[in-house]
Parts: C-alpha cells; sequence; structure tokens
C-alpha cells in the first residue's frame, strides 16, 4: 500500500493551454480528459486509495454556454464509454457536489455511483457543481445532527 494516501487535482489550465497550443478552449478540455485518464491509471499503478478531481465547481457555470455544453458532454460521453472499465478496475466513483444537473445526466451519474458502489481498489471522487457554501452547509447541518443525538442521550 502507498503510504500517499489521497491525491487530490483541481483541474485548471486546460482551457489556457488549448488556446494557446490548438486554438482552441475546447480542444484544451479534451486533451485534460485524455490526462485524467492516464492519471487514474497511475493512481491505480502507484495503489493510492483517493483520487478526487475537482472538475467543475459553481463559479463555473458563469462561463459561455457552448463550453459549459461541451464539457457535460466530454463527461457524458466519459461516462458512457468508461463506467464498465472503471468497474472491471474495482473503481469506486463517487460525485461529490450538488447533482443538479439534467435529467440524463443526473440519472447517469446514479447508476455509475451505484454500480461501483461495493469496489474497493481506488475510490474516485468527482468534485461536480461544487462550491465551499455548500461543503459548510452540510459540514454545519451534520454538527447539528450529531448534537441533537448527543442530547437524546
Ligand atoms: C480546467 O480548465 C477544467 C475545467 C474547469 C473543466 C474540466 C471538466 C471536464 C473535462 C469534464 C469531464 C471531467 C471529468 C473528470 C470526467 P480551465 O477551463 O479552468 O482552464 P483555464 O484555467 O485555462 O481557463
Amino acid at each position: 500500500m502507498n503510504p500517499l494516501n489521497h491525491v487530490a487535482i483541481i483541474m485548471d489550465g486546460n482551457g489556457r493551454w488549448g488556446l494557446k497550443n490548438k486554438n482552441s478552449r475546447n480542444a484544451g478540455h479534451k486533451e485534460g480528459l485524455k490526462t485524467v485518464e492516464k492519471i487514474i491509471k497511475e493512481t491505480l499503478k502507484q495503489k493510492i486509495k483517493h483520487l478526487t478531481l475537482y472538475a467543475f465547481s459553481t463559479e463555473n457555470w458563469k462561463r459561455p454556454k457552448k463550453e459549459i455544453n461541451y464539457l457535460f458532454n466530454l463527461l457524458e460521453n466519459f461516462l458512457t464509454r468508461k463506467i464498465d472499465q472503471l468497474h472491471e478496475q474495482n473503481i469506486k466513483l463517487k460525485i461529490i457536489g450538488e447533482k443538479n444537473f439534467s435529467k440524463n445526466l443526473n440519472s447517469l451519474l446514479n447508476s455509475a455511483e451505484k454500480k461501483t458502489a461495493r469496489n474497493s481498489k481506488i475510490q474516485l471522487n468527482l468534485a461536480l457543481n461544487y462550491g465551499s457554501k455548500l461543503e459548510l452547509v452540510s459540514a454545519i447541518k451534520q454538527i447539528k445532527k450529531k448534537k441533537e443525538k448527543i442530547n437524546e442521550k
């Protein structure tokens, strides 16, 4: 087992890379996804238990609609093509962030999570529609719940 237990990556710079090298931000996103695949492979090889990818923040909704559509198409396409492979590789997929996307994408994400829920080689956390505000609210709700449980005793 690798003493390095968790690697977390904030995906950044893909758009700039694409503009500089291929004259298109979306080409950078496509290339970024190839890098994600290499990172997953290396995480498995290195036996690192947790990989978190911060892929799309609540701030990212301010981007042009065309770019947002491209990103979510990439994501849908990736999951449709790769979920069986991720499952065979014993990878547990967990979405962090608020799942309020299209009905189609929500159900794709839910079924990918469900399918891989019992896997144990690595946990791949995919942060989508994440923001610090949501995390704080959820932490406070959990503290409140714990406190209520203690008071019940
Ligand atoms: C960072 O580059 C990349 C993003 C904000 C989007 C990444 C998301 C995807 C490729 C969708 C699919 C994701 C996975 C992991 C399956 P940037 O656009 O912030 O680049 P910039 O800093 O140059 O603007």
